[in-house]
């Protein structure tokens, strides 16, 4: 890791508010953004459309080294345009059948050591805000600012039944929240780089927090650590 660059990193469950945080403090800060929950949904995605059965875990890593993504960025701050394999992806990669499918996918061990150089090829100048479950476990171990998000369940279900709604996609409360415990279940028992807070992550419960409350907070912690912040 390149100790000039600074890192942000963002861990937690489904649902925690990760994703809007990350984005808000990104471009507060003019930083780049890693979403690293869109590769393994991406990968999910991927190997649907090629047949790739999701137990043939050789197949997937072969894919997901292979993964042909290109993230662009939007003049206007807005999040990136994925193209995979040249199509423009929208939101067919953030149903719940694909965050499920991602889940299976990114247990597997070798697809994960097959997306972590390309995950830490991200970290470029001026500094990167990492998002997902293992950016300051696994990732960016180094990093200077690692926060663990987390909310409580039925708050989590809420919000992402509020924004699956907002982006027009059918959605059912009592399924979503179902889909959720399973998901930070699996997230969390898994072998390899499980959802769990590194050693030196501050922890912050959002469940009665405000965008804006979290989104101060993390700034204010990383006013505070990292030096370039202060220059
Ligand atoms: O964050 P998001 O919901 O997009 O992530 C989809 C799935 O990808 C998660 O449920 C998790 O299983 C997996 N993931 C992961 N490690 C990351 C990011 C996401 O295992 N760093």
């Amino acid at each position: 890791m390149n100790a000039d660059i600074p890192v942000l990193t963002i861990d937690g469950p489904s649902g925690s508010g990760k994703g809007t945080i990350c984005a808000l403090v990104a471009r507060e800060l003019g930083w780049h953004l890693l979403d690293s929950g869109a590769l393994y949904r991406l990968v999910a995605l991927g190997a649907s459309r090629h047949d790739i059965d999701l137990a043939n875990e050789a197949a997937l890593a072969e894919y997901a080294a292979g993964l042909d993504v290109c993230f662009e960025l939007q003049a206007d701050g807005s999040a990136p345009r994925i193209l995979l394999e040249g199509e423009t992806v929208g939101d067919a990669i953030r149903t719940e059948a694909c965050g499920n499918a991602a889940s299976k996918v990114a247990a597997l061990g070798s697809v994960r050591e097959s997306l972590l150089q390309r995950q830490r090829d991200f970290q470029q100048p001026p500094g990167l805000v990492a998002d997902g479950r293992d950016m300051g476990t696994v990732v960016f171990p180094q990093a200077g600012v690692k926060i663990f998000l987390t909310a409580s369940v039925d708050e989590r279900a809420q919000r992402r039944y509020k924004q699956l709604k907002d982006k027009g996609i059918s959605a059912n409360l009592p399924d979503l929240l179902t889909e959720i415990a399973e998901r930070d279940d699996r997230d969390a028992q898994r072998s390899v780089s499980p959802l769990k807070p590194a050693a030196d992550a501050v922890m912050l419960d959002t469940t009665s927090l405000t965008i804006i409350e979290v989104r101060d907070k993390v700034l204010g912690l990383c006013r505070e650590r990292f030096e370039q912040l202060r220059q």
